[in-house]
């Protein structure tokens, strides 16, 4: 199992100084949400922050898009050259097109699905990705409930990408905690996004461990 803390829960003052602790402390991706106040009621950061975060990481990024125009903020973030940058399907007319985009940058190209989208909306294109990423919360804030029916979703789609025999990374964002990390394990999730529960334990390398367990 890989654990991308999620900054989004960090401690915005001393931003390099907890990137470089999660980093220490074992995590495998450093996950950036990029939100743009139109596509979610939020607005975060833009690529002067995003490119600040990367120096301070010693490991890759993993950027979430959550924005209304995907192709403008990937042209704006490729050059950061992030590990994954994933955009979600439901802003998205030409997603085919957008996935060989970024994998021209020589970035692995990720879709993101809200809780109501359906798989069958990223069957044919399954093939292309190096990453699914499900949403466990409806995406705009940090610290919400985990949706439960997450769990079936996550098996579905472990299933389709078995059944083709792919090696698409299957990635959970949203209300992650040790109560639940087993149950995505189980179900098959290989990467798990948590915000508010590492950056929010006394020992943000204990939480690691605990969803990585
Ligand atoms: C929500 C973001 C998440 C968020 C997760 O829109 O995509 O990455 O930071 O936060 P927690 O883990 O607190 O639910
Ligand atoms: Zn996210």
């Amino acid at each position: 199992m890989l654990v991308a803390p999620s900054i989004l829960s960090a401690n915005f003052g001393k931003l390099d100084e907890e990137i470089r602790a999660v980093c220490d402390d074992g995590c495998d991706l450093v996950h950036v949400d990029v939100m743009d106040g139109h596509f979610v009621p939020n607005l975060t950061i833009g690529p002067v922050v995003v490119q600040a975060a990367a120096h301070a990481s010693s490991k890759p990024l993993d950027i979430h898009l959550m924005v209304e125009n995907n192709t403008f903020f990937i042209e704006l973030f490729a050059p950061i050259k992030p590990k994954y940058l994933s955009f979600h399907i439901e802003e998205e007319r030409h997603p085919h097109r957008l996935i060989q985009k970024i994998r021209s940058y020589g970035i692995s190209p990720a879709i993101v699905l809200n809780p109501h989208s359906s798989l069958k909306t990223i069957e044919y294109i399954l093939e292309e990705l190096d990453m699914a990423l499900l949403m466990s919360v409806n995406p705009g804030f940090g610290g919400q409930s985990f949706i439960r029916s997450s769990l079936k979703k996550v098996e579905k789609l472990r299933k389709m990408i078995d059944g083709a025999g792919l090696k698409t990374l299957i990635e959970v964002d949203g209300g992650v905690n040790s109560e639940n990390a087993r149950d995505l394990k189980n179900a098959g999730a290989d990467i798990l996004v948590a915000g508010s529960y590492i950056f929010g334990s006394s020992s943000y390398k204990n939480a690691i461990d605990s969803l990585r367990a």
